[in-house]
């Protein structure tokens, strides 16, 4: 495979591959998704759109269903109803490597990255190359260089350090490089700065903005509302699996946020006084 440098190609202004979705434009669209687990509702016909080259922040108290959406759309946990589009067109998603085949990667919150190996060989794990069969190392550490430079990751010492020894913002960073290195469009992420410090939140932020200049779409899981509004283009709001309210950032302040993440309903910040009543609830029944 021709790995980050092709991926950057086909994002390259003017770039000859596959046409890229222009930014802002919708890049995934979901079409009531519904996902039960027995009994629990876990997705209510959630209905919205992550854009090209932007920071979509998905937010909602535990329980609400957003990793269950994340699931859906990472192929892990394929919804009951409702259709998926990519770049306009229906697809269906029922594997892992189904999301991965249309640019579509997913950071777990585990990280899913081998603490006994290095950098190199957690980011070439499983497409290793080779070259007259043995591995071509000098390809790999060209390669893991150049992807943690595109992401301007300078913090890593060596390439050649055990995971285990970096700090969880390194971590981060070596698992979204992987992500990116398989041609990813999107990259969706749960919680990345749960765990993290001060520091190493800010450099995960960053890391956020780089994607989204690069022409990334992020979907981005967060508790943290500062993050939230630091990073993120747009908000999508679930609430005990129904979407309570999807639009971009200047629609949103931290109280309407907050209100919405433990009521379901907020009022609009462009209308502070109007007690309309939300059209989510005249939908229940
Ligand atoms: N594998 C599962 N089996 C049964 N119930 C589940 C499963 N996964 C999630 N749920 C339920 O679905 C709802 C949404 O969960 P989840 O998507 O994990 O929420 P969040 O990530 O927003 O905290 C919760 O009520 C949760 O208990
Ligand atoms: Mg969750």
């Amino acid at each position: 495979m021709q790995g980050a440098r092709a991926a950057s190609a086909a994002r390259a202004p003017g770039g000859a591959s596959a046409p890229a979705t222009p930014v802002g434009e919708p890049l995934l669209q979901l079409r009531a998704i519904n996902k039960s687990f027995g009994s629990v509702r876990a997705l209510s016909d959630i209905t919205m759109e992550v854009p090209a080259g932007q920071v979509t922040a998905l937010v909602g108290d535990n329980g609400a269903g957003k990793s269950t959406l994340i699931k859906a759309i990472a192929g892990i946990a394929p919804p009951d109803h409702g259709e998926i589009y990519w770049k306009g067109k229906p697809v269906r998603i029922h594997t892992p490597r189904d999301a991965s085949a249309l640019g579509i990667a997913t950071v777990f919150q585990d990280l899913a990255l081998c603490d006994n190996l290095d950098i190199v060989q957690n980011l070439y794990l499983g497409r290793e190359r080779l070259r007259a069969r043995t591995l071509d190392e000098n390809t790999m550490e060209l390669g893991a260089k150049q992807a943690l430079a595109d992401l301007s990751v300078v913090t890593v010492r060596s390439i050649r350090q055990l995971v285990a020894s970096l700090s969880g913002g390194q971590r981060q960073a070596v698992a979204v490089a992987k992500a990116v290195m398989g041609n990813a469009e999107l990259v969706i992420m749960d919680e990345p700065t749960a765990a993290l410090g001060v520091t190493q939140t800010a450099q995960v932020l960053a890391l956020i903005k780089r994607l989204a200049e690069r022409g990334i779409a992020v979907l981005v899981i967060s508790h943290n509302l500062r993050d939230v509004f630091e990073v993120a283009d747009r908000i999508a709001v679930l609430y005990l699996g129904r979407l309570a309210g999807e639009g971009p950032i200047a629609e949103f302040d931290t109280q309407n946020t907050v209100e919405m993440i433990t009521t379901g309903a907020a009022t609009p910040r462009s209308a502070a006084n109007s007690a309309a009543p939300s059209t989510d609830d005249a939908k229940d029944h």
